[in-house]
């Protein structure tokens, strides 16, 4: 092979390269611009940084994504039933006590439950469902069912995070249901 012919060989494969990580990078941002589109709820820096912690996520489709923000939300589910269990196990003013076994109490009927062999089999209808009552635990929890969020101080951070992969999660799942 000669040189010229070498060194063309080269930079070809590194613009493929480049190219490649950088229409990655766009579906990460595409989708989370879809879905802030669907939901100014959503932080879209939270969405790319959350998305793009799963370096698998640079390779992959809309529903490689799904998955990727279900497991998320999943796993973040478990920390914070987890977290509050720790958290009981300490002295509390009686009010933070009764608010925090709220919310371990709604928290707890959707954790651990699986939704990843439903997402595979393209079941969103039920997903969906089961990401919307994790939304619905969380806003018991946070406002304690009064009209403010914040109602319970140590999870408000957490509490967020929940908030912001459910809108993920259900986002991804309204883009495949209207494809
Ligand atoms: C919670 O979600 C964040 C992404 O925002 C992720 O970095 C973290 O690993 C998740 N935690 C668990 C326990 O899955």
């Amino acid at each position: 092979m000669n040189r010229a012919f070498s060194l063309y060989a080269l930079f070809l494969i590194l613009f493929l390269i480049f190219q490649h990580v950088q229409s990655a990078n766009n579906i990460v941002h595409d989708t989370c611009k879809k879905i802030k589109a669907g939901d100014t709820d959503l932080n879209f820096d939270y969405c790319v940084k959350s998305l793009e912690s799963n370096p698998e996520s640079h390779k992959a489709d809309l529903k490689g994504l799904g998955l990727i923000g279900l497991e998320l939300l999943q796993g973040n589910l478990t920390s914070i039933v987890e977290y509050i269990e720790e958290l009981l196990k300490q002295k509390w003013e009686p009010r933070l006590r009764d608010a925090l076994s709220l919310c371990l109490d709604v928290y707890s009927t959707n954790e651990g439950q699986d939704q990843i062999p439903a997402y595979k089999a393209k079941l969103y209808d039920d997903v969906g469902s089961w990401a919307s009552s994790v939304m619905t635990d969380e806003d018991t929890c946070d406002t304690q069912e009064s009209q403010n969020e914040g109602m319970v101080p140590p999870l408000t951070k957490r509490n967020n995070e929940i908030v912001q992969l459910s809108t993920i999660v259900l986002g991804v799942l309204a883009i495949l249901q209207g494809e």
